[in-house]
């Protein structure tokens, strides 16, 4: 299993679950210290890669060379996110959003879907969230990004079903999860335990799924934004 973006929260936390699952598990992220005590924790099981994900060529090359490091991949997580970035001004820094949540996540879903074809088989499990079910005022592009991944995702299970690719594509569709993410943000409720979450994270994709609300009782607040008027959501956030 190799996870883009294994640094912190959700994807360190899958790291660990995984690895005592008994995974060889690929880790990636900018922050190579963060790599390198998650080595030293998990022992040889566990591989590691700098990488930034919003550098597209490069990102592409490193998992490439991870994947033969580890000598295949079965299952990518491409969990890198980030909700907001400093930056200049409000559109430099939602084009950040965009080329890390969106681009960046574009580009080696590419690679991994390429990847998966020659092999005849993989999963590919992308992290999107509550927050993509509808346009929240403090975090535009996050939301949109968000939407877009599991847009993008749900087309591309129809493709796998139209040209009988066996490869299975699993959105995770989060709500809050303690992380350095949510960290000191107010205003969040029902907000799960790291582990608890991640647990329920690796359960999903061992039972390939293919849409999973984690934790399961966001499926209940998924169903209930889909019936508010979108007059009502415009005056809510
Ligand atoms: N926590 C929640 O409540 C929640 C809810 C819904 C969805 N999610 C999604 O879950 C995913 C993980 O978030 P988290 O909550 O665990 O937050 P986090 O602790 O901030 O982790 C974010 C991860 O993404 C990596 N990342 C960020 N920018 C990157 C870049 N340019 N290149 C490569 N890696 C990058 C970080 O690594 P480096 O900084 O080392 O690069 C880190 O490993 C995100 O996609 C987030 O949107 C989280």
């Amino acid at each position: 299993m190799i996870i883009i973006g294994a640094t912190s929260g959700i994807g360190e936390e899958l790291a660990r679950q995984a690895i005592h699952n008994g995974y060889m598990v690929g880790g990636t992220g900018r922050r190579t210290n963060r790599l390198q005590d998650l080595q030293e924790e998990l022992g040889d099981s566990f591989f590691y890669a700098k990488m930034d994900v919003s550098l597209f060529d490069e990102a592409k090359s490193i998992l490439q060379s991870l994947i033969d490091e580890m000598g295949g991949m079965d299952i990518i997580v491409l969990n890198a996110g980030i909700s907001n970035h400093p930056a200049a001004s409000i559109t430099a820094m939602e084009q950040k959003v965009i080329d890390v949540n969106v681009s960046g996540f574009v580009q080696l879903f590419g690679e991994a879907f390429q990847y998966f074809r020659k092999q005849g088989h993989g999963q590919i499990v992308g992290i999107s969230s509550i927050a993509g079910l509808f346009g929240s005022s403090r975090a535009a592009p996050y939301s949109a990004s968000k939407a877009f991944i599991s847009t993008y995702m749900q087309a591309y299970r129809q493709r796998c079903n139209r040209i009988k690719e066996d490869i299975t594509v699993t959105d995770i569709v989060a709500g809050f999860i303690k992380s350095e993410m949510t960290e000191g943000k107010k205003g969040l409720f029902w907000v799960a335990e790291t582990e608890k979450a991640v647990n329920q994270i690796l359960t999903s994709i061992e039972k390939k799924k293919t849409v999973a609300y984690i934790t399961r009782r966001w499926r209940l607040i998924a169903w209930l934004i889909h019936l508010i008027p979108d007059r009502v959501i415009d005056r809510l956030w």
